[in-house]
């Protein structure tokens, strides 16, 4: 059986070839408009809420700040159609034209996530029902039901009437479908219930195999009708938990996709579609709902508090690696929100800061929420860019600059992308799975992945975050911190990366769990054991840090620690805990394994800072990843956009002191000041540097 295991892995050595280069970055730029500056600044703008009579005076601020885009319409349903089947678009060509003759380009949003009070009050089934069996009342948003055959036709309709009059509209640019499509909010009633029961019976064909699949015999669950099939509201078996997540992923997609249809119907193909995702939300597969979409967009929120530079570039590219291409940010903060516990602003210079660290990660257009606040409603106090008086807010000074510095230096990031040697893998399968066993409270696979990515993009500068499934071909070293579901095919595709010459990293609870969220009997890591040779004999969820220490030196497990033991020869034991609760007691706690050409490593434990830090030394050591750009001292982060003959890196210092960074080579400062040999940032600093 030993024998076995080692002969597979070389007979695939002989088999596969190397294909070990940087990515060709893609030749067209989806985000990027033809005829436009190469990154725009925008803000989302309600005419709608305005007399007529200001609208020019709105548009021409904007254009005095270098403002190019406003998203608008995204919540005029009952301007657009006042009553059922009378639309009225005039208003929105005239607020249309009217930018475009300020040169600004719009993004009309379909209105879908508000109904007008017509609709829901004549069609009461187009509201959703809460878990607790109560329908919404109008007067909030996201109230409709996305499963609702109704509502998705009134969705179709209004969609095509806005494509129909301003599918062929020179100053609209693009589509977002929805807004932040309902935050995935389902309906609990009766006819998504059984709309989710077929579905399973399409996906299981017959109850025996759903039976199987979910082990029902525990706890008395036998299926013998695809109608006895409930709903999970929680505490449900984890098969039909995720089962139902995947339905809820089809629902938003099918919903989409309705209005996708009749939009690309009559709108021309040079009209782009996206929609306004939101970072680490997790109510539905971001890699199936943007599918269809010519690329992602992101709303870009601090909240309470200060950016976070490491989780907001992480988000960046997060989702930068839905479509595995360019985003915009559709919708930034202006300074202060008025949805979360505290609303404090952002400090000055940090909102600058966030815009260029956005366009350094892959985004071509950053858009603030909003212009001006409505007088009433639920966001009246929400930070904007012109106050009630309709004047200037002081914020707009930052705005006005960072706009003026897109304007100024947007010919170097045409064509460019980011382009990686490193990419860490994201499953929502895995997220879920996770999210509904803890096992401790403490366990968190975002910070785990936040924590891998800090480590390993400070070594790298550059850094993809994509679906499990994407091609890794081309990536030196690819990391999956919490691959929990890792059903057969997933390690095929995985292997064969591997074989060809890829160095894998595992993290804790990898390969537990099959497609079906069942637990795979090889025990972890599942189908990958034999290929590395190691398995997990048993996991503990952890009250206090552990000691761990080897090669990477010492330090803490903290949270999580599984006990590894060898099946086979060949393994190399990394990292070994000391003195912990007698089972773990100098165990192994990380491995490593050539196979074929390449080399997987398992870690067993979360680890503290310090020793994450090293572990992605090593990592990027063992497989020859270096900086994109080189030495920069603490706080400063480096980004790099790749195009035809040129690549060009946003510097930017979160530091709260002055920092020096010494240039590689000689390059053009497109923004930032020289002094001597290095570029100055100052707090939230930024340069521009293009290498030809
Ligand atoms: C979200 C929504 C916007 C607005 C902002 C406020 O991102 O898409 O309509 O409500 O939040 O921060």
């Amino acid at each position: 059986m030993l024998l076995l295991r080692t002969i597979s892995c070389v007979v695939l050595v002989a088999l596969s070839a190397v294909a070990q280069t940087v990515k060709p970055v893609p030749a067209k730029i989806a985000t990027q408009i033809p005829g436009q500056n190469a990154i725009l600044m925008g803000a989302a703008w309600y005419p709608e809420q305005w007399p007529e009579s200001r609208w020019e005076e709105d548009l021409r601020m904007m254009e005095a700040a270098d403002l190019k885009v406003v998203r608008i319409a995204e919540f005029a349903w009952s301007r657009m159609e006042p009553s059922e089947g009378h639309y009225d678009f005039d208003w929105l060509q005239r607020a249309i034209d009217l930018a475009g003759k300020h040169h600004i380009v719009s993004v009309l949003g379909t209105p879908t996530a508000t109904p007008p009070a017509w609709l829901t009050q004549k069609y009461p089934d187009t509201l959703r029902v809460e878990r607790d069996g109560q329908r919404v009342t109008h007067g909030n948003r996201a109230h409709a039901s996305a499963s609702s055959p109704r509502y998705r036709e009134f969705c179709r309709r209004i969609a095509e009437q806005m494509a129909i009059r301003f599918g062929h509209d020179p100053n609209v640019v693009g589509w977002q479908i929805d807004n932040e499509y309902g935050y995935a909010l389902m309906s609990y009633d009766d006819a998504t219930r059984r709309q989710f029961q077929d579905w399973l019976k399409a996906k299981f064909k017959t109850l025996d195999r759903l039976n199987a699949h979910w082990t029902t015999a525990y706890w008395s669950q036998t299926y013998d009708d695809w109608g006895e099939i409930p709903i999970p509201v929680g505490g449900h078996n984890p098969g039909l938990m995720l089962e139902w997540k995947r339905f809820v992923t089809s629902i938003w997609t099918s919903y989409q996709n309705n209005q996708i249809d009749v939009i690309r119907k009559h709108a021309e193909p040079r009209q782009f579609i996206t929609g306004n995702l939101m970072g680490f939300f997790d109510g539905f597969d971001h890699y199936a709902i943007t599918e269809p979409l010519s690329f992602a967009s992101w709303d870009d929120y601090v909240g309470t508090g200060h950016v976070d530079p490491v989780h907001n570039g992480l988000a960046h590219d997060l989702t930068r690696g839905f479509k595995r291409k360019n985003f915009w940010v559709m919708e930034t903060q202006p300074g202060a929100v008025n949805w979360s516990p505290l609303n404090n602003f952002l400090n000055r210079g940090e909102a600058r800061a966030m815009a260029w660290q956005a366009i350094g990660h892959g985004a071509d257009a950053v858009n603030y929420w909003q212009w001006r606040s409505a007088l009433n409603g639920q966001e009246e106090i929400h930070g904007v860019l012109v106050g009630p008086d309709g004047t200037p807010v002081p914020f707009l000074d930052e705005v006005n600059q960072t706009a003026h510095e897109f304007a100024k230096v947007e010919s170097g990031f045409r064509d460019t992308a980011p382009s990686s040697e490193v990419a860490l893998l994201y499953s929502y399968d895995s997220h879920w799975a996770i999210q509904f066993q803890k096992h401790t409270e403490k366990y968190d696979d975002i910070k785990l992945l936040k924590s891998y990515y800090g480590a390993l993009r400070q070594i790298a500068q550059s850094l993809d975050v994509v679906s499990a499934y994407a091609p890794l071909d081309g990536y030196k070293l690819v990391a999956a911190p919490s691959l929990s579901v890792l059903p057969k095919d997933l390690a095929d595709h995985l292997l064969e990366y591997v074989r060809n010459g890829g160095h894998l990293v595992l993290g804790p609870r990898s390969g537990m769990k099959d497609e079906f969220n069942a637990l795979l009997p090889q025990r972890q890591p599942g189908f990958l054991v034999d290929a590395l040779g190691v398995r997990v004999e048993q996991y503990y969820a952890l009250e206090k840090d552990f000691p761990v220490s080897g090669a990477w030196g010492s330090g803490q497990a903290s949270v999580w620690a599984e006990q590894l033991k060898s099946q086979s020869q060949g393994d190399e034991v990394l990292l070994r805990y000391g003195k912990s609760n007698g089972w773990l007691d100098d165990q192994p706690a990380a491995v490593t394994r050539t196979c074929g050409k390449g080399r997987i490593t398992y870690v067993g434990a979360v680890l503290d800072d310090n020793l994450m830090a090293a572990a992605a030394d090593w990592m990027a050591k063992k497989s020859g990843v270096t900086p994109v750009f080189g030495p920069v001292p603490a706080g400063v982060e480096v980004s790099r956009r790749v195009g035809p003959g040129k690549q060009v890196f946003v510097l930017i210092n979160y530091a709260t002191e002055t920092r020096r960074v010494p240039l590689p080579h000689p390059m053009h400062l497109a923004l930032g000041t020289m002094q001597g040999d290095a570029i100055e940032l100052p707090p939230y600093g930024v340069a521009i540097a293009v290498d030809k």
